[in-house]
């Protein structure tokens, strides 16, 4: 661990700020969501470490499901191409859905899912994204509930990786440039 920390120039959000904002987002959804059939949805595999972290400190009943997409390949930048490669199994029709992502960045994969998950028929959709990047996007989409917004930096960490590593690391932090250029 200590060693993959070295590659990190900087840190955004230790493991203890994330877990802080985490059960603030965690209490506000068990506020609002009290009369229907919440179910969270997560896209493989950037958004698994967050979901797991929010679903065990909602308070109301729910359930959870996974949709496969992929966009970046081994690369920093998106190719702009966004690949469905798991639908939800948990039905969702009349449900209310929330939308868990770990980063909000061009917006391809929330488009891309978002309407795959519309063709279910939820009751109500809602996007809730760990991380919002603040940068010029073609179409905005809105996120409902937001843990940070963050400059327009490549991240590592709580999820997020680079070439599939990092992803185990408690923190958010910005990748030294030397180890991907
Ligand atoms: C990353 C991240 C988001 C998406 C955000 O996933 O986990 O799902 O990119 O980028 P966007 O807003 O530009 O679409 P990635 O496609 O790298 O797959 P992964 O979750 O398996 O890392």
């Amino acid at each position: 661990m200590t060693d993959m920390m070295s590659d990190l120039e900087k840190v955004l959000f230790d493991g203890e700020t994330i877990n802080q904002r985490i059960a603030e987002l965690a209490d506000e959804i068990s506020r609002d969501y009290t009369d229907g059939e919440l179910v969270l949805v997560t896209v493989l595999r950037g958004g698994l470490i967050f979901l797991a972290d929010l679903s065990r400190r909602i308070s109301i009943r729910h359930t959870f499901d996974v949709v496969g997409a992929t966009s970046y390949g081994p690369h920093v930048e998106s190719s702009g191409q966004v690949l469905i490669t798991k639908d939800v199994e948990v039905p969702l029709q009349g449900r209310d859905v929330l939308l868990v992502e770990d980063i909000y960045d061009t917006g391809r994969t929330l488009h891309v899912v978002r309407d795959l998950l519309q063709v279910h028929d939820p009751r109500s959709l809602e996007i809730c994204s760990l991380l919002v990047k603040d940068r010029p996007r073609s179409q905005e989409i809105p996120i409902k509930y937001i843990g940070f917004h963050i400059p327009n930096v490549f991240v590592v960490g709580y999820g997020l990786d680079y070439d599939e590593q990092y992803r185990h690391l408690n923190c958010v932090g910005v990748l030294k440039k030397e180890i991907y250029s």
